[in-house]
Order: structure tokens, then sequence, then C-alpha cells
């Protein structure tokens, strides 16, 4: 598994998918982003997510499966390496991603859509998987009822987000340190990855859905960096927290996150911070 490059592209890459997230409707990245992400992102930390979220929702031979907010379509290759490709559908807002997802494996059926509105029929797949996307979307629980919609009668949902920042050895106390240089708003900006991470909510949220919980995981994995100077720029570069805090107060963040984040440093400076996350499976009662 590579690094991360270096960090302004990253970071400039990382912004962009946000922001799509943030305005939905209207915002399409460009090709390159998507290439980079596809290049950088997925390697160094996608990846290593998507065999976890197959293995939690059962998907095996024979069975239709959707991959929801599918980026550039990590979830759906590896679960068309299991079922075959005819037989997986990605669904996806942004078009470029979309794009170096056919690009990587044209034999998927890969489609624009939102996760609120799915362009499928009902009942029509046995196991909906949705990775690292749950947090973004601005009405998750018009989304989860989607994937219950399009799911089969006895068919898996499976969901896969950050765990809480309270829980995330490397995370938690890097927000913890920026919030005492920046602030609240240090903490609400570098929060978003972490915001589907409470598993009492994360129930809560599935069940007001109608969709009925049968079992969750924990899973441990890692984000690489290069540097920690990267790992910072990436994480406040890519939010207007950079553009908020004076150069005084950045140039803290970045000694301070030095100290936070030795214990996750080897001794040529690259950086591998441990990553928490939740694995949801449930089905329709
Ligand atoms: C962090 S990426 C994760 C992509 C992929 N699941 C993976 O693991 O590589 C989040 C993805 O969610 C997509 N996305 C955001 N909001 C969406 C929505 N409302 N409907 C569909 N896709 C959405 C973005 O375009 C982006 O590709």
């Amino acid at each position: 598994m590579g690094h991360l490059p270096d960090a302004p592209p990253v970071a400039r890459l990382h912004y962009r998918v946000m922001s799509s997230i943030e305005s939905s409707e209207t915002f399409q990245i460009p090709l390159e982003a998507a290439e980079a992400y596809e290049e950088a992102f997925v390697p160094a930390f996608f990846a290593q997510w998507a065999p976890v979220l197959c293995d939690a929702a059962g998907v095996t031979a024979g069975q239709n499966v959707l991959d929801v907010a599918c980026g550039t379509g990590i979830v759906a290759r590896t679960a068309a390496d299991l079922v075959g490709a005819p037989n997986v559908v990605g669904v996806d807002l942004n078009e470029a991603m979309l794009t170096v997802a056919r690009r990587v494996r044209p034999d998927i059926d890969w489609r624009q859509g939102d996760a609120g509105a799915l362009p499928l029929p009902d009942l029509a797949f046995d196991a909906v998987l949705c990775q690292m996307a749950l947090m973004f979307f601005p009405e998750r629980a018009t989304a989860l009822r989607e994937m219950g919609r399009v799911a089969t009668a006895g068919g898996t949902v499976a969901v896969l987000v950050p765990s809480a920042l309270d829980v995330q050895p490397a995370y938690g106390p890097l927000v913890d340190m920026a919030a005492r240089h920046a602030g609240g708003q240090a903490r609400s900006l570098l929060s978003t990855y972490f915001a589907c991470g409470d598993l009492d909510e994360l129930r809560s949220l599935f069940a007001s859905t109608g969709l009925r919980v049968t079992a969750t995981r924990g899973h441990s994995g890692k984000a690489r960096f290069p540097s920690v100077d990267a790992l910072v720029a990436t994480e406040v570069e890519s939010t207007p927290l950079r553009e908020r805090i004076s150069d005084d107060v950045y140039d803290r963040i970045r000694r301070d996150a030095h100290e936070v984040l030795a214990p996750f440093t080897a001794a040529d400076g690259t950086l591998e911070a441990p990553f928490e996350c939740h694995v949801v499976s449930a089905n329709r009662p």
C-alpha cells in the first residue's frame, strides 16, 4: 500500500471531493481530481476497507451487489471479483469519479445518481454497500431508506463509516490540539469525517429508516502519509479552516502536531495513523 503524495495536491483534491458532497446538486469535480483520487487515495487509504465491507455483507457468488457513492469504484471492483462484474452496479453523484471507474473496470455498470434518490428499481440487490460516504450525505436517513428500498427482501445493507473522534488514537488528539489553538471552528471543520461515528446514534438512524441492524463490527486500519506536515496540510488545508486562521496559529498547529503524532511517526518521518471504523450490517425485517 503506497503513501499519499505530497500535501498540496492531496489537500486540493480532498477539498474538491468534500465540496462535492456539501453542494451535491451542482458540484462536479474535474477529471484530474478523480484520477488523482484513484491513484493516491485509493491505494493509500480506501482500498483497505473494501474487503472488510464485502465480508460484513456476506457478498458471495451469484448475488447482485450495489455500491452506493462508489467514487472510482474500489468496493464495486472488490465485489465484482466475488460475484462477477455483470452482477454489480456502482452509483455516484460525480461524473468524473464514474469516468475513472469506467476506465478501470469497463465491465461494471456505473451510473450517475444521488444516494437520496437512487436511479434503480425496488428489490434489485442482495447486498447494498456504502463505504466512507454516509457522513457526507445531507439526508442520511433518506439515503438509508433508499438503500433499503433497492435491497431484496432478506438482502443486506452494509455501511462503513469512521468511528467517533474520541476513539481515534491519532485524529482525536490532533483535533483536540487544533481546537486548543483555533477554537470550536477547528473542531467542527475537522470533524466531518467522523460525524457518523457514534454507534448508538448510527443504530438509531438505521432503526428510524425501518432497517434492522443485524451486526456491527469495528475495524482498525491506517491512514498513511509521507510526513506529519503532509497529514496536517491535508486535513487543515482541505477545509475552510486554513483561510480562517492566521499563519501564526497554523504554524503552532503544525509544530504541536509533531508531538501529538510522534507515537505514529517512523524514524524516516513517515506516518501511519491508526484509523478506526464501524461496519453496520442491516436488513429489512
Ligand atoms: C470519500 S468518497 C468515497 C468513495 C468510495 N466509496 C470509496 O470508498 O472510495 C465519497 C463519495 O461520495 C460521493 N457522494 C457524495 N454525496 C453523494 C450523493 N448524495 N449521492 C451519491 N454519491 C455521493 C462523492 O462523489 C464521492 O465519490
